[in-house]
């Protein structure tokens, strides 16, 4: 039972309280995904491999670019996954843009918004439509080194360690609740390209594994501490 209360109780094995994250999925019922995409699409292509390899139970219902030039746009068609181009420069402004965003992800009904190398800040109207179902993946250990050029910014300061971090997104960049991490060592001859790639490789990984969580339903979230309860057998 939920209680709002603000620090993880446990009866038993099960956590108590907080507000439950994403949903118990399975092969029949799996996690409806949506992700988002203005580029590559590396991170996609891993999630979506996962998925398909069951070791998700999520299924990739649509994947939507901002941008109609997006390579990613056709590694998702060669997945036979549908595709929508909403191509930003097309809209009259941000506010039409963002309704038929809503309006695209809100058809295909999708459960949770995977942004996967979108460059778009996306605003109120559209995380107030998907409360704590927007996951975003972001290549340095947060809150260190937020926003653009993160590997520069992690040379620059001269950390030892990055990484990368999947979490809740809310109004602030880079600032919502952290679902996952994980840590790369800095070496002295990093260029922002080879400690980019270094990072990437982790990325694969743990994207799939955030969206695995968010796909169990053991997650619960305590203000801003997302917390593991027991997963339930599979
Ligand atoms: C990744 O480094 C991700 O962390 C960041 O943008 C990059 C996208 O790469 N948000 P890709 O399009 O998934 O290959």
């Amino acid at each position: 039972m939920s209680d709002g209360s603000n620090s993880p109780g446990n009866s038993g094995a099960q956590l108590t309280g907080g507000i439950a994250l994403g949903r118990a999925a399975d092969v029949e019922r799996p996690l409806r995904i949506g992700i988002l995409v203005s580029g590559r699409g590396s991170n996609m292509q891993a999630l979506v491999a996962a998925c398909r390899q069951g070791h998700v139970a999520a299924q990739p219902v649509i994947v939507v670019s901002d941008r109609p030039g997006a390579p990613a746009l056709e590694k998702a068609l060669a997945e036979g996954i549908p595709v929508r181009c909403l191509d930003f420069h097309s809209y009259p402004s941000r506010e039409a843009y963002e309704r038929d965003l809503i309006d695209t992800l809100q058809a295909a009904e999708v459960e949770l918004i995977v942004l996967a190398g979108y460059m778009r800040i996306l605003s109120s109207e559209v995380i107030r439509a998907f409360p704590q179902r927007i996951l975003n993946i972001h290549p340095s250990l947060l809150p260190s080194f937020p926003g653009l050029h993160p590997h520069e910014q992690a040379l620059a300061h001269g950390v030892k360690l990055s990484g990368c971090t999947v979490h809740l997104v809310d109004e602030g960049v880079d600032q919502g609740p952290i679902i996952a991490q994980q840590a790369v060592p800095v070496l002295d001859d990093d260029t922002p390209e080879t400690l980019s790639e270094r990072i990437l490789e982790v990325e694969h990984q743990l994207y799939p594994e955030a969206v695995r969580l968010m796909a169990s339903g053991a997650l619960r979230l305590f203000d801003r501490r997302v917390v593991r309860s027991v997963e339930r057998r599979q």
